[in-house]
């Protein structure tokens, strides 16, 4: 997500960067560079059903909390690189990082896709459908922390995914890491979205340009970034994709 509004449609169904400071979905320092990204590589490629939906979400009024387009291209390409067929999404909106995954697994690959409102994702639902891609996600909705709990009782969940994204409340991150990391195998990935808070963790605490959103969450995500940075289960690689996206790959099983 990104605390950015989007911009006009260009001829191509795209999001046209505004100009200025944080005009765009991603946190590259020039909106011309960051239009020309989208224009040369992403949309051009981008799946029909996809655009569709991105469309669709950009209408709705927290349209800008989705995941940026040039984001979902790089989970399609980490979800093909590392062979991904069960995966897990944590925040799931009108489902557009979620269709971006569920074109990218095999056939019979499967997304437990959990959401506490179930009516965005209802939104983006007959997309996903026309997609042909529905039969593979499990959505649930409910608070994930709870169902996390839930399937951690049995020890036969345990390293049985192979990828998960995380994009939801922020202020939990830390409590959603303890119990993803039972739940990914070895070697599998969990991708963390918004870990740089939209260029926002270097600012000052009491910087005039942060809003109350961004200024309550920012200590969460810094607390957050501190953890996995320290963290011996899991190698890191923080991107500077969109908001910030945090890799983290499990190498081993306890600490
Ligand atoms: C940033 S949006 C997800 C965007 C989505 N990944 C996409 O790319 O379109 C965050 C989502 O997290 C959900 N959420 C917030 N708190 C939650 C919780 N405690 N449990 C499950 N979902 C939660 C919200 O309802 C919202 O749909």
């Amino acid at each position: 997500m990104s605390s950015i509004q989007k911009g006009q449609e260009n001829q191509q169904g795209g999001a046209v960067a505004e100009q200025g400071e944080f005009g765009h979905k991603s946190l590259l320092r020039s909106d011309d560079l960051y239009q020309y990204i989208l224009e040369t590589s992403v949309y051009p490629r981008e799946p029909k059903y996809l655009k569709e939906l991105r469309e669709l979400t950009a209408k709705h009024p927290l349209g800008p909390i989705s995941a940026a387009p040039d984001e979902v291209q790089f989970l399609d390409m980490l979800i093909k690189l590392i062979n991904a067929k069960n995966t897990m999404e944590i925040g799931v909106f009108t489902g557009y990082s979620l269709l971006a995954t569920a074109l990218a697994l095999p056939h019979d690959g499967k997304i437990l896709a959990l959401d506490i409102n179930r009516e965005n994702y209802d939104m983006g639902l007959p997309i996903i459908q026309k997609a042909g891609v529905a039969h593979k996600i499990d959505f649930r909705e409910g608070p994930a922390l709870p169902f996390l709990d839930q399937l951690i009782q049995d020890e036969k969940n345990h390293g049985t995914l192979d990828f998960i994204f995380v994009d939801a409340d922020k202020n939990n991150y830390i409590n959603y890491h303890k119990r993803v990391i039972e739940l990914v195998k070895i070697g599998g990935v969990i991708g963390y979205d918004n870990t740089l808070w939209s260029g926002s963790l270097v600012l000052p605490p009491d910087a005039p340009t942060m809003d109350d959103y961004l200024r309550n969450n920012r200590e969460f995500v810094l607390e957050f970034n501190k953890f996995l940075a320290v963290d011996p289960r899991v190698e890191i690689c923080q991107l500077p994709v969109s908001d910030g996206v945090t890799l983290c790959r499990r190498i081993c099983s306890s600490i």
